[in-house]
């Protein structure tokens, strides 16, 4: 590690030169610029979009939100108002953003993925795609994309053929071998990882016996995820040659250099956000600090640093 006062925050991604590794995860951070008020959008690193699908969805029935003890449970079913909405209202918006925009596309089937990359790839106001294979609140919860390689390989490959874009393929945390699903996606063509979205959790109110979501089971994020979140990062990293973007709990600064260290390139920021929607404009201060006090020149240099074995 070198000593120097001017801290470089910047990373290549797939390509994609980014100021910053600071992302907001999708379905977190609005749809379209509504964030824009708490962070200025050309100050991240990258803009992830909530899920858009072919058709609109109206998501699943409420509650479908429901706070826990460390972080929330969420089902929303990946509602949005479909892709046509998202070509005529949002993406025109983002044309003078001045941000690098992911957007991340859904579909219940290999097909219906590959469609939404064709049908957005002539927007150049779409830098990449994330694909969410992940999303645990659809398809009863079975994760059809995110738990069998060949299935996640071939959804990869047909949206690979379907756009030149760079595509991050989004996994689940909530199986045994993430490495093997990594492989997968990497073999079908995708340009990074997001590893990962959330875990699927349930709570329930012994008095009125109730479960805190009306489809009982939902996806668990927050800062408790953070040590499975790393860990399947890691998993990620080791096991592949395409670059690693963290998700999980990432909620300091500190944290997204653990991610890091780790072998993540970039890093989300997702729940963190609704309880302080400015800390992705408070982070990259508290980056550069944390890396002049440590003497580190440049953000870049701490990707796959970690020391293995004592
Ligand atoms: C949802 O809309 O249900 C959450 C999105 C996701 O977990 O991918």
């Amino acid at each position: 590690m070198t000593t120097a006062t001017k801290t470089d925050l910047s990373v290549t991604l797939a390509g994609l030169e980014l100021k910053t590794p600071l992302m907001s995860a999708s379905g977190t951070f609005g749809h379209g610029l509504e964030m824009g008020n708490f962070v200025a959008p050309e100050t991240l690193g990258a803009w992830v979009s909530k899920t858009v699908t072919l058709l609109p969805r109206h998501g699943n029935p409420a509650p479908r939100i429901c706070e826990t003890e460390a972080g929330f449970l969420n089902s929303i079913g990946l509602e949005n108002r479909g892709v046509e909405d998202y070509e005529q209202k949002v993406l025109p918006t983002l044309k003078r953003a001045g941000v690098t925009v992911i957007t991340n596309i859904g579909g219940a089937t290999p097909e219906e993925f590959v469609e939404m990359a064709a049908r957005l790839d002539g927007y150049d106001e779409i830098h990449a795609f994330e694909v969410n294979l992940s999303c645990p609140n659809v398809q009863g919860g079975k994760l059809p994309f995110a738990t069998d390689p060949a299935t996640a390989e071939l959804t990869l490959r047909g949206v690979r053929e379907a756009t030149t874009k760079p595509l991050f393929a989004k996994l689940s945390p909530n199986l045994a071998g993430i490495g093997e699903i990594a492989k997968a996606v990497e073999a079908g063509g995708a340009d990074g990882i997001t590893a990962v979205n959330t875990l699927l959790g349930m709570s329930v109110d012994w008095r009125t016996q109730k479960p805190g979501l009306a489809l009982v089971m939902g996806g668990y994020s927050g800062v408790a995820v953070k040590p499975v979140a790393l860990r399947c990062a890691w998993n990620c990293a080791t096991a592949v040659k395409i670059p690693i973007i963290g998700c999980g709990g990432i909620t300091t600064a500190a944290d997204v250099l653990e991610f890091l260290v780790a072998g993540c390139t970039a890093v989300q920021i997702g729940t963190a956000s609704f309880s302080n929607p400015s800390l992705l404009a408070e982070l990259p201060a508290q980056l550069e600090e944390l890396l002049a006090d440590a003497g580190v020149a440049s953000v870049a240099e701490l990707i796959g640093s970690m020391k293995a074995g004592y």
